[in-house]
């Protein structure tokens, strides 16, 4: 038996339960790993409320770090004792646990296991966000949304190493204090200013290459005012709810816009993207480049506060639940 964070219906963070559960000796293909550190990602609240269904009981949550503690058959790179991280695995919020081991990635010396915990699915997101979707390169100026937060501060970071000029947007002045020490050259707070003025501002009219809108509902639209002709909206997350069926006439309206609406898990379907896309993460981390900020720490048994903490807009950069 393992503890762990379960849900058995979906609703409000009052859904998560602390369970005692059974934990599957490795199957063929399959590693047992005992959690060091666990991640929170707003994902978890998506997959909790029913925004992203998923079968029911589960336990929540994707991403994490630990120990392999046992191999199944046919699992060939690991050992007992290695420290590994992974994300895009359902099931992180518990103490152990069994997974593909296909997922696992080892962690080089000079990562924390805390790192790698909370920078694997948000930092992998980043790298194929800016490196592979718009590859980032010197003289771009790009806008990125929620530029405090998890993915916000890896982005803000790593885009501006890359030599782009970094337009975030955030909703406090701590936030923006926060983004501007982390490679932000512009920061606009939306919720007391119009960002798509500021931009046009900062742009002489032209517009942008690119935005990437992780908010959804509230910006969806006027991120698409913030862009040049053919530029690219990158639309991947929706803190601020669903955004709204649209008439694609719209984008050719607003000048032949391109639209993606990508996932993680397809920029990272095989062993090798998975393994070649934290490799990119790892060596920017390792170079000090980009830092993760663990910025939240909370017990597992809590995670029920560290989602209405998320949801309230009161974390920064990036939130570990400890085991
Ligand atoms: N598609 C993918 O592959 C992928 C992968 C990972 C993450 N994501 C998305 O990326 C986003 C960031 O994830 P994260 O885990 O790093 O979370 P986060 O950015 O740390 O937290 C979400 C932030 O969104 C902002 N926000 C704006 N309006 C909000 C509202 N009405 N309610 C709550 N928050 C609001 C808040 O920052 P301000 O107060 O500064 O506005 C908040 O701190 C999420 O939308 C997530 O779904 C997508």
């Amino acid at each position: 038996m393992t503890k762990a964070i379960r849900i058995h219906r979906t609703g409000g963070p009052e859904v998560l339960a602390w369970d005692d559960v059974t934990v599957d000796h490795p199957g063929p293909g399959q590693a047992l790993i005992r959690h060091t550190a666990i991640g929170l990602n707003y994902l978890d609240t998506y997959q909790r409320s029913g925004l992203y269904p998923i079968p029911l009981p589960t336990i929540l949550g994707s991403e994490g770090a630990g120990v392999v503690e046992a191999v199944g058959e046919g699992v060939t790179g690991l050992k007992p004792g290695d420290r590994v991280a992974y994300h895009s695995a359902l099931g992180s919020y518990a103490e152990r646990r069994t997974i593909p081991a296909w997922l696992l990635v080892p962690i080089p010396a000079g990562i924390t296991d805390e790192q790698a915990a909370s920078m694997m699915l948000k930092g992998c997101t980043v790298q194929y966000l800016i490196r592979r979707i718009f590859p980032v390169k010197k003289g771009d100026m790009i806008l990125f949304h929620a530029a405090a937060g998890g993915v916000g501060l890896i982005a803000s970071q790593w885009a501006k190493h890359l030599g782009a000029t970094v337009i975030g947007t955030v909703g406090s002045a701590a936030k923006a204090a926060l983004a501007k020490a982390h490679g932000c050259d512009h920061v606009i707070n939306y919720r007391d200013e119009d960002f798509v003025a500021r931009v046009r501002a900062i742009t002489g009219e032209a517009g942008l290459p690119v935005v990437f809108d992780s908010v959804g509902k509230d910006t969806f639209m006027k991120s698409l005012d913030c862009l040049r002709p053919r530029g690219l909206m990158v639309s991947f997350g929706q803190s601020s709810g669903a955004v709204e069926p649209f008439n694609i006439g719209i984008l050719s309206g607003k000048g032949s816009l391109f639209l993606t609406r990508p996932t993680l898990g397809h920029y990272t379907s095989t062993r090798q993207e998975l393994l070649d896309t934290a490799s990119d993460l790892f060596a920017v981390v390792k170079s000090g480049a980009v830092k993760i900020e663990v910025n939240q720490r909370y017990p597992l048994r809590e995670a029920a506060q560290a989602h209405r903490d998320l949801q309230a807009r009161s974390t920064t950069g990036s939130t570990v639940l400890t085991v």
